[in-house]
């Protein structure tokens, strides 16, 4: 079959390197992909969010399936737009329906659904501009630190955990009547905080049946100790030391099989993802959030682990009959650590020449924010390039990618050197 990826990131170029090894994929196109993913299918210049184009890409290129990777085309609906077109509506998407994208789009849809369906979360309540001073005094109920959330979608900074009662009410104000967030904070979700250590589980699934994947831990601050300010991501590692059977078997009981049993209940059409965001507090799982997608750059280190053929699992969504096939997954650890742009996630050059990708012989480079230029490759983004390795242990495999980190070279190139500090 010919296969479309939507996406240009890290994350997609794992996805097109894992569907390029099977026998069942064609052709394969990634829109609009980058340097990694120009070398093992056809990028096409178009917006992931400008469905008529897509459209017609599809159409052209004779496309049966179409791997949706970052959420926002989920949230605006290309899954409807595909079953609500005749001339496209056979083509299999994997990624949700908009109604069921909501628990991404909307935090506040999203506590609704983990309380109607008993899942464990911290306790919240949501406020909008009418009712800010009732939520000025719910601060006041609760212990600091403070955890505030824009309702929508804020390219993953719209969450923000203040110390002080005052700051809270300030920050409140700004997301509610400010408008910080734009429209994404015209609602805003304030929640118990939660004391723990994080992790990420994925699941598959094709609406009746699941999946799990492996378990990943990213690291989002862009300084060593967890410091400083978030990132879309600076290293991930899987699986999860601390995520032994007992805990692992709480999170499937008390959260992944509510989870697709609530998305049945509820009527929302689900084929794909499920990223759960996790937090172990004591021995117990709660979840913090829901997205719709795989993580970035979790992904640089779960699909490495699959041994499945990606494009069966796909086909069994898009047919719902995942239960007909088993998950296998590769014994060893994985990990891989984000190059960055000096001065991410705040300003950053772009444009500057990558060199010594074609020394790496036992690390894979994932590339993401990095181009083709000529005959060099430049950067273009924040993120640049993930450097994943695979060990017997996670320390063996982060080993590995530090050594092959330095025959990579680019002007102000930043990463953290501490991966897997806190395990
Ligand atoms: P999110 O965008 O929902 O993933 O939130 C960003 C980060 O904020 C998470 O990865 C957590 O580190 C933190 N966070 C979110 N909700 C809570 C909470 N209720 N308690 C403690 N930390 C939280
Ligand atoms: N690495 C976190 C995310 O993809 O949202």
């Amino acid at each position: 079959m010919n296969i479309l990826i939507l996406g240009s990131g890290g994350r997609e170029h794992t996805f097109a390197w894992k569907i390029a090894q099977s026998s069942k994929c064609k052709k394969l196109f990634v829109a609009p992909g980058n340097s990694g993913t120009a070398k093992i299918a056809k990028n096409i210049p178009i917006s992931v969010t400008n469905f008529e184009a897509i459209k017609t890409v599809v159409i052209e290129n004779d496309i049966d399936m179409v791997v949706v990777g970052p959420e926002d085309p989920l949230v605006k609906g290309i899954h409807d737009f595909f079953l609500n077109d005749e001339t496209i509506k056979n083509v299999a998407v994997i990624g949700p329906q908009k109604a069921a994208a909501q628990l991404e789009g909307s935090k506040e849809f999203a506590k609704e659904f983990m309380y109607r369906h008993n899942i464990p979360t911290a306790a919240y309540k949501s406020f909008n501009a009418t009712t800010i001073e009732a939520g000025y005094a719910f601060l006041e109920t609760l212990k600091p630190p403070y955890v505030l959330k824009a309702d929508g979608l804020a390219a993953g900074k719209g969450v923000v955990i203040l110390n002080h009662i005052e700051e809270a009410k300030a920050e409140l104000k700004k997301m509610l009547v400010d408008s910080k967030f734009g429209a994404a904070s015209s609602k805003v979700v304030i929640e118990e905080f939660l004391e723990g250590i994080e992790l990420s589980c994925f699941v598959l699934t094709d609406g009746k049946h699941y999946k799990i994947l492996p378990t990943a831990k990213d690291y989002k601050r862009i300084g060593e100790g967890d410091t400083g300010l978030n990132t879309g991501g600076m290293g991930a590692i899987s699986p999860v030391p601390f995520a032994n059977e007992t805990f692992l078997n709480k999170i499937e009981e008390r959260i992944v099989k509510p989870t697709i049993k609530g998305l049945q209940k509820d009527n929302l059409p689900y084929k794909g993802f499920v990223f759960i965001g996790i937090i172990k507090v004591g021995d117990d799982p709660k979840i913090i959030e829901y997205n719709v997608r795989m993580g970035d750059p979790e992904t640089e280190v779960v699909l490495p682990r699959l041994k499945n053929d990606l494009v069966d699992l796909f086909k069994a969504i898009a047919n719902q009959s995942l239960n007909t096939l088993e998950i296998e997954i590769d014994e060893r650890a994985a990990t891989t650590v984000m190059l960055v742009s000096g001065g991410y996630p705040e300003a950053y050059e772009k444009g500057k020449i990558i060199t010594g990708t074609e020394k790496i012989k036992e690390s894979i480079v994932f590339h993401a924010g990095a181009q083709i230029k000529g005959d060099t490759i430049v950067t273009s983004g924040g993120r640049v390039m993930a450097v994943t390795s695979y060990g017997t242990t996670y320390k063996e495999a982060l080993k590995k990618s530090y050594q092959n980190i330095e025959k990579l070279h680019f002007d102000k190139i930043n990463y953290r050197k501490d991966i897997g500090f806190d395990l």
